[in-house]
Parts: structure tokens; sequence; C-alpha cells
């Protein structure tokens, strides 16, 4: 194996702690969620389905910037698509025709879409809905199974009495989020209608939506969103589909399509711009309509750039039938990696739909598993691949990227196997083991 230090993003890491609280704005690009010490931590550029970090070392990424990337890094038809606009102007003091043009391809592409409503990100698209649907019901609780960002609205139901223990991050707390906000926003498990119907039936005229992620890798069990559309309707609540991971991916229709279940309103962001600031709001006219008289307002909104990209990344999912090749590089990299878990006998297996699955890695307790999924990341580092137990596929991961990290994972599985066995997990980690994972409502 050749030699692999990071010894220059460590530096700049260094830098980032007495200046940047967490490092990173995202929560999970945080370096204590990674291998600290053999992760790549600053990039030098992007290309493809590759990364270059700061000390020279070249990546597969199996990560795609946390989902925004769907085509890959760097596309050129998105990118000239966007330079194109700079040489237009980012940003008008009036408007431009290609927002209508992207509310139009919406409208055709997304089954919910009859109006359009724009912003720059997955927490502040959930907000927007989450207004619109307490503005059209006048009731303020709403029931949420997913994770749907940052904002007051959501985290709300980590205060107090309502504190989820499986929810979102250890070490990182609802603080800052008003204590009134206890109990308008209440958890609901996937997959269990019983309780979903009580919780309609205990809360009946207080209730403004359910927000839910419709599946992520997970089959949804069947007629599990139709029922949950059926009890939406008849205790007339809004049914909002949380589509910023799910989107574009199984359909080009997203997950409603995949799943032919219609909520009134969904939210996108990430894949829809290929890594430019993007998000929507898309929704049944009778809903999306009254938002024109809520104050749901933001100067960027109107920004043309994170159109532009929107625009070209919508037609080239289409053009180049990246459904398709999510569904053929997901089931080649599954199959791939469960045969290298085969053959070094590690309780390990790829699982889930094929244009969206995860790894699990065997564990007898939470301490060892942390150990292995930091093993397991340090390992695939330090060997030229980003990979941990979840990830995204763009449109640049090709057969070759899938044979190549097949054979690394293999190697990494082997190490893992030998410290499970002996006992050497500890022995082996050159890093601590990462920070807690991030806890999930819908897998
Ligand atoms: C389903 C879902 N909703 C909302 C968000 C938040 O999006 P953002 O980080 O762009 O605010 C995410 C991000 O991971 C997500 O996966």
């Amino acid at each position: 194996m050749r030699e692999h230090s990071v010894r220059r993003s460590l530096q700049i890491y260094e830098r980032a702690n007495a200046l940047i609280p967490g490092t990173t704005q995202l929560i999970s690009r945080r370096p204590t969620r990674a291998a600290l010490g053999v992760s790549p931590i600053y990039a030098e550029r992007a290309k493809g389905c590759r990364i270059w970090d700061v000390d020279g070392n070249e990546y597969i990424d199996w990560t795609s910037a946390v989902g925004p990337v769907i085509l890959g890094y760097a596309d050129e038809v998105v990118d000239a698509a966007v330079r194109a606009q700079i040489d237009r102007g980012a940003i008008y003091s009036i408007v431009q025709e290609s927002a209508v043009e992207l509310a139009e391809e919406l409208v055709r592409i997304v089954p919910s879409a009859e109006m359009v409503r724009y912003c720059k990100g997955g927490g502040e698209a959930c907000a927007i809905a989450v207004r619109i649907a307490r503005g059209v019901t006048g009731r303020d609780k709403v029931l949420f199974c997913g994770y749907h960002g940052w904002h007051d609205w959501y985290q709300a139901a980590n205060i107090g009495a309502e504190r989820l223990a499986a929810h979102l991050f250890n070490g990182i707390e609802p603080i800052g989020v008003p204590r009134c906000l206890e109990g308008t926003a209440r958890p609901f498990t996937y997959g269990d209608l019983d309780e979903l119907t009580a919780l309609l039936e205990a809360h009946a005229g207080e209730l403004a939506c359910i927000i839910m992620e419709p599946m992520r890798s997970d089959e949804p069990p069947p007629g599990y969103l139709e029922r949950v559309r059926e009890l939406a309707s008849r205790h007339g609540v809004v049914l909002i589909f949380d589509e910023v991971s799910s989107g574009f991916r199984l359909a080009l229709g997203s997950a409603q399509e995949y799943a032919g279940v219609t909520p009134d309103i969904s939210v996108f962001a990430k894949a829809m711009s290929n890594g430019y600031p993007m998000g929507a709001v898309v929704g049944k006219r009778e809903f999306m309509a009254p938002a024109a008289q809520m104050f749901i307002s933001s100067a960027y909104w109107d920004d043309n750039i994170g159109v532009a990209a929107s625009l070209a990344t919508l037609r080239e999912l289409e053009r180049r039938d990246a459904v398709g090749h999510f569904q053929r590089i997901g089931t080649f990299f599954k199959e791939r990696v469960n045969a290298a878990a085969a053959a070094v006998g590690l309780d390990a297996s790829c699982e889930g739909v094929a244009a969206h699955p995860r790894i699990r890695l065997g564990a007898e307790d939470a301490a060892t598993a942390a150990k292995v999924h930091t093993l397991f990341i340090q390992e695939n580092a330090r060997r030229g691949v980003i990979l941990a137990a979840g990830f995204m596929f763009n449109c640049a991961h090709g057969e070759a990227e899938v044979e190549q990290t097949a054979g690394v994972v293999r190697e990494s599985f082997a190490v893992i196997a030998e410290g499970l066995e002996r006992g050497t997990l500890d022995e082996l980690l050159a890093v601590p083991p990462q920070e807690d994972l991030f806890r999930r409502l819908v897998r």
C-alpha cells in the first residue's frame, strides 16, 4: 500500500478549530465523524466521482457531497449553464424567465407539483412547507418521521419530555430552541400505522401536517404510504413528503412516483442542482396558492444561478437515464460488496434498494460498532476510497470504480475481521472512534 498522509489537512484543521465552531457548517461533514487523522479533510478539487485532497491524495468518493452531487463533480453541462448565467448576471433587481421554466419542468416531472416556490436548502424548504401547512390549516402541531434540518419547528421535538433518545446526534442538543415549542412537533415510527392513527386521533383539530421522508434505503412496507395518504386526507391534515434525500434517485418524479402515492406538498433540495445551492417546495394549487399571503421571502431565493443549475441538472438526469444508471450501478455495487464480505467471512452486507443502498457492519455493541465503522472508513481512506456505511451514487460512478472499490472494501473487511477475531480493534485503529452516528427515523 502506498504511503498515505493527510498532514496538510490536519494543519488546516487546527486553524479551523480556532476560528469555526464545529469546523464545518454541516455536522455530517465534521472530520470527527470520519477517521480523524486518516480521512481527508480539505479538498483541492473534484471531478466526476473523484476528489483530490490538499495532500495530493486521489480518492474515489462515494459520498457525493452528502447528496447534492448527482451527476458528478464539476459536471460539464451543468457548469456550462452556470457559467453562461454568470455572464448574464447572478441575480437582478427584477427576475428572470428561467424561474418560470424551472417551475414548468418541476410540474412536468413531479406528481404532486402544481405550483412551486424556491429557496436555497433542504431544511429551509421543510420550514417553508410547514409554515404553509400551518397557514393553510390554521393549526400548529406537526407529526414528523425523518430528518428535516436545523429549524426550530423540528428541533422542538428534542426538548424536554418529548426528547427522542434515538434521534439525531448525541452531544448536539436542542440548545437555543424556544422551550415554549415543547410538544409542537411529535415523531411517529415509520411503518407503524396504529401509532400514527392514535396520534391523529389524540391531536384531532390541532394538527397542521404530517411531514415525512417517504423512504430512504428500505422499501416502504406494502400499502404503508397509501394508508398514510388516506389517514392524512381523512383527518384534514396536509401530507408533506420530504424528498431532499430521496429526490430524483428512484424515479425522476422521485419516491412519490416510485411508490405511486401523491402528497399535498413536497420538498426538494440537494440533488436538484448538482451542487449549486437550490431548494424547492412544490404542491397542489389549493395548498400552495395561499403562500402568496404568507411572509415567506428571502433575497437569494430569486438567484438565477441555482435555477440555471437546476434546469440543466433535471434535463441531464432525464437525458442520461440517471434512474436506470443508479439501478444498474447499485445492483452491481451490492453484489460486489456482498461478495467481498463473504470472501473474508465478515458479518457485513450491502442492503436496501439498489438505487440507494447502505452497508451494514455487524457488531455486538455500540462501542464495537463505532470502532468497526471508523476502521472501515480509515482502511478505505488509506486505499484511496471515501466510503462509509451510508453513501450516495452519482452518474460518474461506473463499473470500473465499483470494481476498484470492491477490491479495497475486501481488504478493509479483512482488517475488520482480523480485529474482531483477535480482539485487536484498538490496535488497528490509528484514530479515535468516530463520534456518534447519525440516528435516523427512516432508514
Ligand atoms: C430528508 C432531508 N431533509 C432535510 C435535510 C436538510 O437539508 P439541508 O442540509 O440542505 O438543510 C436533509 C439533509 O440531509 C435531508 O436528508
